[in-house]
């Protein structure tokens, strides 16, 4: 008897000490919010979030929030109005990222956005249903925006994805991971650095989440500056990939261990049947990463040192409840058909080179070590290559780094072809945006070894515009604001249609009303001429309402707008030519 009480006494003891100690040591995982329909409002302001258990909060950036921001949900075939309202302190883009849309749509470092003005970018969603992302772009200022919380996920829906059997309720067995690194001040602010001393998960230190004793759907965006996240499962288990960045696999694919590079995603499928009580860490096996792998390499001084390096951790606790009323309990075997571009048909091999910038001065922390591409530092002055419209393209690079560098473009999903020499693996044999590029084998600091070829495939099937490029670059941020970028402009050379620089004068407009109400009414003097870009300011010359290739037929929302005399830029389709007339707003 008295055995028997002492052991429930422990027992009670025990348990009452583990549940304390959990509940200091975990913070629930925190889910962005959703947002649906065709116009998408996003306010991107500079704020603040507890993040560290205690002590101060982090100053920190987001849309609409206090941290990164919601997660933007399209239906393929929709034309999406996005109204973004730049409330920072800063000019910054936004980029969205893996989307097919015009260039002036697209967010890069061309289409800075000022401090309070709104931008109002549309387009048709092409995409495959799958995660993107959405994330700033300006030039050398990348690394720091993303770093203080700015970014949100994606989701596009489509037909073939709908037919399936799949989970997709969102934050119960579809839930949305983005992976990140950071490092604090002893007052809990951000470093600005490449590699953090921290998992940070969704916003969340030390996260844990609930998930249903059945299949469950994880959307993984790797969201850090530089880390790449080899994902397992603490009990070993196997999970199955079912899409690469920009689509559905033919089939999913199983393995223990997916090594996710800055700025890719992968959805997976994890089978928690009858687990219930259970828990499970997802962690990142970095350990086993070699040296010339972003996560892999231990520094012991300098801007590099982590604590996270070359280490396993622990990203997520899992706690495996009950199942849900309807739960999926069976993976697919078969997902979709991928029409994959047939490597005959590209009218041209493009070779680009990676290499580490020996004597290539950049005036920040990597100095005189910059990988470069093309032998060449980012020039936004310059542009790179002229893609024709219609173009089917091998971009061939080969890289000389002795680091690996995850490759992103702009503008389209591309196939693999090859790895060095092999055809990719079965997780990226199907649309993706981001090709990791392999150290060159063999090298080291100043000896570049056997230089690494990958290829990959894409077409270029519209959206030219002479003016407005496409980027190309790392997705390491630090690497990219260091100068390890490049930009193409897709060019119709026909003279019929589409974009050309026609020679002769843009044809006059006038605005009506004027003064103005709440709407105001552009008045083309030839009715085929078309606004490529519309810019609103003020008297002082601050841009208040920047409208790339507007719709003008319902005029132009102007009710915000203090009273006051403005200026309006109209840019046209054909001349590329620009006008400014004065209104008033009453
Ligand atoms: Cu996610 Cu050009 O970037
Ligand atoms: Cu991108
Ligand atoms: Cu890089």
């Amino acid at each position: 008897m008295q055995t028997s009480l002492r052991f429930i006494i422990i027992i009670f003891l025990f348990s009452f000490v583990a549940k304390s100690t959990s509940a200091q040591t975990y913070n629930q995982l925190w889910i962005p919010d959703t947002l649906s329909g065709t116009t998408f409002n996003l306010i991107m302001k500079d704020t603040m979030k507890q993040i560290c258990h205690s002590g101060q909060q982090t100053i920190t950036s987001g849309f609409n929030g206090n941290f990164w921001g919601p997660t933007l949900i399209f239906k393929k075939g929709d034309v999406v109005h996005m109204n973004i309202q730049n409330k920072l302190n800063d000019s910054t883009t936004v980029h969205w990222h893996g989307m097919h849309l015009p260039a002036v749509m697209d967010g890069g470092p061309h289409q800075v956005i000022p401090i309070n003005t709104i931008w109002q970018p549309y387009w048709k969603v092409t995409n495959n249903a799958a995660t993107y992302w959405y994330h700033p772009h300006l030039h050398e200022m990348t690394e720091q925006q993303i770093t203080k919380g700015l970014g949100g996920l994606i989701i596009v829906r489509d037909s073939i994805e709908s037919a399936l059997a799949l989970p997709r309720t969102y934050s119960v067995d579809d839930i949305p991971l983005i992976l990140t690194d950071r490092s604090f001040t002893s007052q809990n602010q951000f470093n600005v650095v490449p590699y953090g001393d921290s998992m940070v998960i969704n916003g969340t230190m030390h996260a844990q989440y609930k998930v249903p004793a059945q299949i469950v759907r994880f959307r993984i965006l790797n969201a850090a500056i530089e880390r790449s996240f080899n994902i397992g499962f603490s009990d070993n288990r196997n999970f199955s990939i079912i899409t690469s960045d920009g689509g559905l696999l033919d089939a999913p694919v199983s393995v223990n261990r997916y090594l996710l590079h800055a700025g890719e995603r992968i959805e997976i499928l994890v089978s928690f049947t009858s687990q219930s009580g259970q828990s499970f860490d997802l962690k990142a096996y970095n350990s086993t990463l070699s040296q010339n792998i972003a996560g892999g390499d231990i520094f012991t001084n300098g801007p590099f040192v982590n604590a996270l390096a070359k280490s396993d951790f622990n990203m997520l606790h899992l706690n495996v409840v009950a199942q849900t009323s309807n739960p999926i309990t069976t993976i697919p075997t078969t997902l979709t058909t991928n029409v994959l571009i047939n490597s005959t048909t590209a009218n041209i091999t493009r070779h680009l080179t990676i290499s580490d910038s020996a004597g290539v001065t950049t005036p920040t922390i990597l100095g005189p070590n910059a990988f470069i591409l093309n032998h060449k530092l980012f020039d936004i002055k310059r542009n790179d290559y002229q893609v024709p419209l219609g173009n089917t393209e091998i971009w061939e690079i080969t890289s000389s780094s002795a680091f690996g560098h995850p490759f992103h473009i702009h503008d389209v999903e591309f196939n693999i072809l090859s790895v060095s020499g092999a055809a990719p693996v079965a997780a990226q044999a199907g649309w993706k945006d981001v090709v990791f590029i392999p150290g060159a084998t063999g090298g080291g600091p100043g000896n570049p070894g056997t230089p690494t070829v990958v290829k990959f495939i894409a077409k270029f099937d519209d959206y030219a515009d002479s003016l407005h490029p496409f980027m190309f670059h790392c997705h390491i941020s630090l690497h990219e604001d260091e100068g390890m970028m490049g930009q193409f402009v897709v060019k119709d050379a026909s003279s019929s249609s589409g974009v050309n620089e026609a020679t002769g004068l843009m044809k006059d407009f006038s605005l009506y009303p004027n003064p103005a109400g709440s709407k105001l009414y552009i008045n083309f003097e030839d009715p085929t001429m078309q606004a490529y870009y519309v810019r609103i300011s003020d008297m002082l010359g601050r841009t208040k309402l920047m409208l790339p290739r507007p719709q003008l037929l319902g005029g132009i929302d102007i009710s915000q707008f203090a009273a006051g005399t403005y200026f309006l830029q109209l840019t046209d389709e054909k001349t590329k030519q620009s006008v400014t007339k004065k209104f008033v707003k009453e």
